[in-house]
């Protein structure tokens, strides 16, 4: 079954259906103001936290209640629906609906009894306040007379958890007002007042571009005692003008439509965090309501548009090209500025940044934005810990060289962080390298960044202390120790225990590292004598013929062998030990079949086989969840992203693209009930075979599997791969494919590509043609590229 579809030319996941198996959503706004709307209207608002900033009421893990409600009611007959299929629900052969949402706005259009509504949601560029326009048009040959009324239910207090459960205070602190064009809802009025009056926690939902007839600021009164699909104030056709004193507040303002045969209006409800005298500057503002927000939307549209035009493809794929040209590329951006901040799933309670899921975060949007992500990384940089560690969360005030650390009961007081995972600073590297690799900006090696508690170095002298922190950080058999973690949340395997998904990352890192340190002898023998050893390692006690086992617990015992029971083979020590290049072109060969012979399902690559269910131990925690769930056996989908850049590197195209296939939110658009969330973004993880519900994925909008997937499509399937000299293009497609087509921007200059695969192979082109010349397949030297350049890489 299918509820929608791609319009890739608008750039919109088109929602046809509004009987959706899930609340599916959209991000409006910034970090300054950010707001989650889904296709019924459902969904919040923040300033800056979803924690702490809430505006907006939204009751999580229901009925995706409440909403951004726009209720219209016929005056002559008392019929009234909503503008958004729910929270009416009037049956769906009377009430057709679409839901467009695009990148950063949404748009809801509906027709029931002869009325046409276009209720548009979006953040302007760089506002702090929200928009929800309405648009009515009269479709029948009569006129009608059309109530509209407005629905916000505000947050008695910024911080969530009180607003939901501290009821005996927070019951008592709020009213409202009505000040002709909005109501304004006050917290703790008294306290702390500035000297005009105000306190800067004030909320307003105003109305521009038509006149209030009637308001009310309180829940109850606009309810009754009925919920929200009969509010008893839209069935009465009237709000009593009745404003909160204690109890819940909200904003719900009327007007009123005569509209003639075809005619159309426009009005606008407004909405933010904004004193009294802002309140009114803004809802002036929109005065002219259909020229301002024709002009907003212009300005959101062109912004992110552009953000997204360094790279656009067309393959024979049209999902794959909707997914790699919009929205896998506005999820990586929505990661990238909200980690995992707020969505349908995080209630925003997470204090900072996690370390490497930021560091990951920022490698999604380098092909798009590397400036902004060079800012980004710069900031975890500067976050890291004077011996190399990166801090487990790094808080939303991060003040670097001034930080505390997991040494001190302070920081983990204040975070709940106790101890350093493995993986963390590793992450860099790979960062780092696409940074310098899609700029060419080799300078940034020697920018000067603090270190989060003490000193500070360059960018060179972080990585070398991030290298030295796992190079004293080994257990018995010389790899890395686990810590706390390694990229795996749930595997705890201490001081003692080791992870050979770390050993194949600081691998990589030591060879990454030879590039960024090539005029240092020293330093250079150092990293391949390092290299050497950790290799021999992980060849002489890792490899059991046909894979990598997981590690080392800390009495030795060793997880994931094929001796054991459960959990005897893991998807992540082969995909890194092809991605760090530590395993030979044969290894890779064997150890990608196990791979594909024991993790594979239709849905996507197991994390691992059979799920922890008897053979506990201490550290493997998760045996928490049920088999084929998250961590314990799932499909866990970031780790589609390193599967899929493993085979594309080996050159097999085929496998490469079904791994890609098998999980993409997009392959699911027809059979949308088994995937359940969003079919135009990745979710965290999708349940496997030993799951009752194999295929149903979860955890949507952020999550590294954003960032990752994309690497391995760009990467690895498009072949995009740029070197600090140039850039290579090597794709690993499937061999149907007669080839595709890409614009790409690098380093400022124009590469129009075609990739002819006439010879039905997939991967390892012959050669390229590049603006008219004919060369070797491989690197294309920077010095080489002209403004404009048609390339043409022969399979
Ligand atoms: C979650 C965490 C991430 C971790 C992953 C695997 O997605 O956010 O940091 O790597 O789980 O455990």
């Amino acid at each position: 079954m299918n509820y929608g579809y791609f319009d890739e030319k608008a750039r919109e996941y088109v929602i046809t259906n509004p009987n959706t198996p899930a609340p599916w959503a959209n991000y409006l706004g910034s970090p300054e103001y950010g707001a989650i709307v889904t296709l019924n209207a459902g969904g919040y608002s923040f300033v800056k936290s979803g924690a702490a900033g809430r505006i907006l009421r939204y009751t999580f893990n229901q009925f995706d209640e409440p909403g951004r409600y726009i209720y219209l009611r016929d005056e002559e007959t008392g019929d009234f629906w909503s503008a958004s299929w729910r929270p009416v629900m009037k049956p769906l052969d009377q009430y057709k609906t679409e839901c467009r949402h695009g990148t950063s706005y949404t748009e809801i259009i509906s027709e029931y009894s002869g009325i046409r509504s276009r209720v548009l949601y979006y953040v302007p560029l760089g506002a702090t306040h929200e928009v929800w326009r309405v648009s009515l048009e009269n479709l029948t040959d009569r006129e009608r007379k059309i109530s509209v009324f407005s629905y916000a239910e505000f947050t008695t207090e910024s911080l969530y958890t009180q607003d939901m459960v501290n009821l005996q205070y927070t019951q008592f602190i709020t009213k409202t007002t009505f000040h002709d064009s909005f109501i304004l809802e006050q917290i703790n009025e008294f306290n702390y007042p500035r000297p005009d009056g105000t306190t800067g926690r004030e909320r307003f939902l105003g109305l521009a571009g038509a006149k209030v007839c009637s308001y009310t600021g309180s829940r109850d009164q606009f309810l009754g005692r009925c919920r929200f699909d009969k509010p008893k104030a839209v069935a009465d056709g009237r709000c009593d003008n009745s404003l909160n004193y204690n109890g819940n507040p909200c904003g719900a303002l009327q007007f009123s439509a005569a509209l003639k045969p075809g005619e159309k209006t426009t009005a606008a409800f407004l909405l933010g965090q904004k004193t009294v005298f802002e309140a009114k500057e803004i809802v002036d503002r929109y005065a002219d309501t259909e020229v301002t927000v024709n002009r907003e939307l212009e300005e959101l549209i062109s912004y992110w548009h552009g953000e997204l035009a360094n790279l656009k493809i067309e393959t024979p794929d049209k999902n794959f090209d909707a997914m790699i040209n919009t929205w896998n590329a506005f999820q990586c951006f929505t990661t990238f500025v909200w980690s995992r901040a707020a969505s349908l799933m995080y209630c925003g309670e997470r204090n900072g940044y996690g370390y490497r899921d930021t560091v990951q975060d920022i490698q999604g949007i380098m092909h798009l934005d590397p400036e902004l992500a060079r800012k980004q990384l710069t900031f975890m940089l500067s976050a890291q810990v004077h011996h190399g560690a990166g801090l487990p969360l790094v808080k939303f005030t991060h003040n670097a060289g001034h930080e505390d650390t997991p040494e001190q009961d302070s920081y983990v007081k204040a975070t709940g962080h106790p101890s350093y995972r493995a993986d963390d600073a590793l992450w860099l590297f790979p960062t780092v390298y696409k940074y310098i690799a899609e700029t060419g900006n080799t300078a940034y090696l020697d920018e000067e960044i603090p270190f989060a508690d003490k000193d500070t170095g360059t960018v060179r002298e972080h990585l070398k202390r991030a290298i030295n922190f796992s190079m004293t950080h080994l257990g018995p058999h010389g790899m890395p120790a686990g810590l706390h973690a390694d990229w795996n949340d749930c595997l705890v395997l201490g001081d003692q225990g080791e992870s050979t998904f770390v050993a194949f990352q600081l691998y990589y890192a030591l060879r990454l590292m030879k590039e960024f340190c090539a005029d240092e002898p020293d330093y250079l023998k150092y990293l391949d004598e390092t290299a050497e050893k950790l290799l021999k390692i992980l060849n002489e006690q890792c490899f059991e013929g046909d894979r990598f086992i997981r590690g080392f617990r800390d009495n030795g015992d060793i997880i994931g062998s094929k001796n054991n029971n459960e959990a005897n083979i893991w998807l992540n020590p082969q995909s890194w030990a092809v991605i760090s290049r530590a395993a030979t072109p044969e290894q890779a060969e064997t150890i990608l079949n196990t791979v594909s012979e024991k993790l594979d399902t239709p849905y996507g690559l197991e994390l691992m086989q059979p799920s922890y269910r008897y053979e506990y131990w201490d550290g493997a925690r998760m045996r928490l969840f049920n088999p084929g769930t998250k961590e314990n056996g799932g499909i866990f989908c970031q780790p589609q992203g390193w599967a899929i850049l493993a085979e594309a590197l080996c050159g097999h195209g085929n496998r490469a693209f079904r791994y890609y296939q098998e999980s993409s939110p997009a392959s699911f658009n027809d059979d949308a009930d088994r995937r359940v969330i969003e079919p135009y973004v990745h979710g965290q993880f999708i349940e496997g075979h030993e799951s009752p519900f194999a295929g149903r994925s979860h955890v949507h909008w952020l999550t590294g599997t954003a960032s990752t997937v994309m690497v391995g499509c760009v990467e690895g399937i498009l072949g995009l791969r740029p070197t600090a000299e140039g850039i290579l293009i090597s794709p690993a497609i499937p061999h149907e494919w007669d080839g595709f087509t890409m614009e790409k921007v690098f380093r400022g200059k124009k590469l129009h590509i075609t990739v002819d695969n006439s010879a039905h192979k997939e991967g390892n082109p012959t050669k390229i043609i590049l603006n008219g010349a004919e060369r070797a397949a491989g690197l294309i030297p920077e010095s080489e590229l002209k403004e404009e350049n048609t390339v043409t890489v022969i399979m």
